[in-house]
């Protein structure tokens, strides 16, 4: 009877979420016949759904419980902020502690002079919040034509209505919508995969930097504002770039008065090992660094962008200006209190000393895949990575569309309590940071089995 009703509550939680809740990336046709996996609870590095199955979470929600589910302290902070005070107004001349605190903790933690933050509630509207900046500050010295920007071609930085024109991912880009910008600029993908055939990886890097200057000569030097950039793409195939193409573009950005924005949104709070990839890893000092996601491993939504002392201390005090940004819930008081207590955590556990310590395990054991069958490419960094399935090893052909064989070897890894992330012809894994070597062996070990079952099916319907 009690397994009965727990039954009809799942279908009507099903039924209602399929009727009435339009998810991010919904589509249509499909939606209204499958609906969704109802997710109930979380511990550690698993969830469960409404029906009661556990599922080892290769996707660490999105790319963002960093520090694992069930955090107590963390909960505990939030509830200790809501009853003490939920809100107040941000605006103008009013804060409140952990917003204060926060920000000072963030201008400590990323790299150089990077000490001044705006507030956000997610990475799309702090990617908006930093392009304003990047405006207002170019006005503001007086080069009201620097207003171009150069973003990548696969690269992600949000859905508003700015931050998907400065997103480059051509999958994304929807006839059904206006893409208004025409300020914005996109360059190649630094793809290593499917870089020209006998290039080095060397001379693919040169060959970026160069396609990057040509871009700026074209556009004309005295007209671009900000070069935009993950420090690894992560939504658009996770690609790590070539050693020396960020030296070289910041270069480039020195040599023709251009800022450096870093959108650290998945790359940032240890994902790859540091509290920052774009110092840390690629040695790259940003003007402009805007992260969200680990900030408060999802516990809260926020986002933050962050500037430096050079653009700060240039901004013009003419008593007639207003930098007119910002929302109601940046920074928010519950939100910037479970940033707060994550980061403690994350210090005090020495999170990314694990990650840098298993993440090359994670990666090694993935590498191991590559024996598969239409396994054409693994790649990544630490916790961070992407499978890329091919119709030819030998060409790199891509599989049709139709095939989509990311969601087909998803489907079957689900079957199989794992939850990793389809996106076309690729699978991506962000896992919460706390991962086992163990659960590294039930990542790989359920996704061979979850391929082999896929390439099976494929074969029995005569694609492959
Ligand atoms: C690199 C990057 N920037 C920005 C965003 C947008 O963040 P949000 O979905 O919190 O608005 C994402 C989301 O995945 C991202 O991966």
């Amino acid at each position: 009877m009690a397994h009965n009703l727990q039954h009809n509550y799942a279908q009507e939680v099903w039924d209602k979420d399929r009727q009435h809740f339009v998810h991010p990336w919904t589509h249509f046709e499909s939606f209204g016949r499958d609906g969704s996996l109802v997710m109930n609870e979380a511990k550690g590095a698993y969830v469960t759904d409404i029906n009661g199955k556990r599922y080892l979470d290769g996707i660490g929600g999105l790319w963002c419980v960093n520090a694992g589910y069930g955090r107590e302290e963390i909960v505990e902070a939030i509830a200790a902020q809501a009853r003490k005070m939920p809100f107040f107004n941000p605006f103008v001349d009013t804060t409140n502690v952990p917003a204060a605190e926060l920000a000072a903790k963030l201008a400590e933690l990323t790299p150089g002079d990077l000490n001044h933050v705006m507030f956000a509630g997610g990475g799309s509207t702090a990617n908006d919040s930093a392009y304003r900046l990047v405006q207002y500050y170019q006005r503001d010295r007086g080069k009201p034509e620097k207003r171009h920007i150069i973003a990548r071609k696969e690269a992600y930085h949000g859905s508003t209505d700015l931050t998907a024109g400065l997103s480059g991912k051509t999958a994304d880009r929807n006839p059904n919508f206006e893409y208004t910008h025409d300020n914005i600029h996109h360059i190649s993908t630094p793809d290593l995969y499917r870089r020209p055939d006998g290039m080095s990886e060397e001379e693919f890097s040169d060959f970026l930097v160069d396609e990057f200057e040509q871009k700026v000569v074209e556009l004309g030097p005295d007209s671009v504002s900000a070069f935009w950039a993950e420090p690894i793409m992560g939504a658009g195939g996770v690609h790590v770039p070539p050693h020396k193409y960020f030296t070289g573009i910041r270069s480039l950005c020195d040599k023709y008065d251009i800022l450096f924005v870093a959108d650290e949104v998945v790359t940032g709070f240890g994902r790859v090992g540091h509290w920052f990839a774009v110092k840390d890893m690629f040695g790259v000092q940003p003007d402009l660094l805007v992260c969200a996601k680990g900030l408060t491993s999802g516990y809260q939504p926020l986002g933050a962008a962050i500037f430096s002392d050079r653009i700060y201390d240039s901004l013009n005090a003419n008593p007639d200006k207003w930098f007119n940004n910002g929302f109601t819930y940046s920074g928010h008081p519950v939100a910037c209190a479970a940033a707060l207590k994550n980061i403690e955590i994350m210090e005090r556990e020495a999170l990314f000393a694990h990650v840098r310590e298993v993440g090359p395990y994670f990666m090694e054991r993935l590498q191991g895949l590559r024996d598969v069958a239409h396994v054409g490419d693994v790649r990544g960094s630490h916790f961070m990575a992407c499978i890329e399935y091919v119709a030819d090893k030998e060409t790199k052909e891509a599989f049709p569309y139709s095939v989509n064989i990311g969601k087909r070897v998803s489907n079957a890894a689900e079957k199989r309590g794992l939850i990793v992330r389809p996106v076309g012809h690729l699978n991506v894994l962000s896992p919460c940071l706390i991962l086992t070597r163990e659960q590294c062996d039930t990542v790989a070990d359920v996704l061979r089995d979850s391929m082999n079952e896929v390439l099976a099916e494929l074969s029995s319907d005569g694609i492959i």
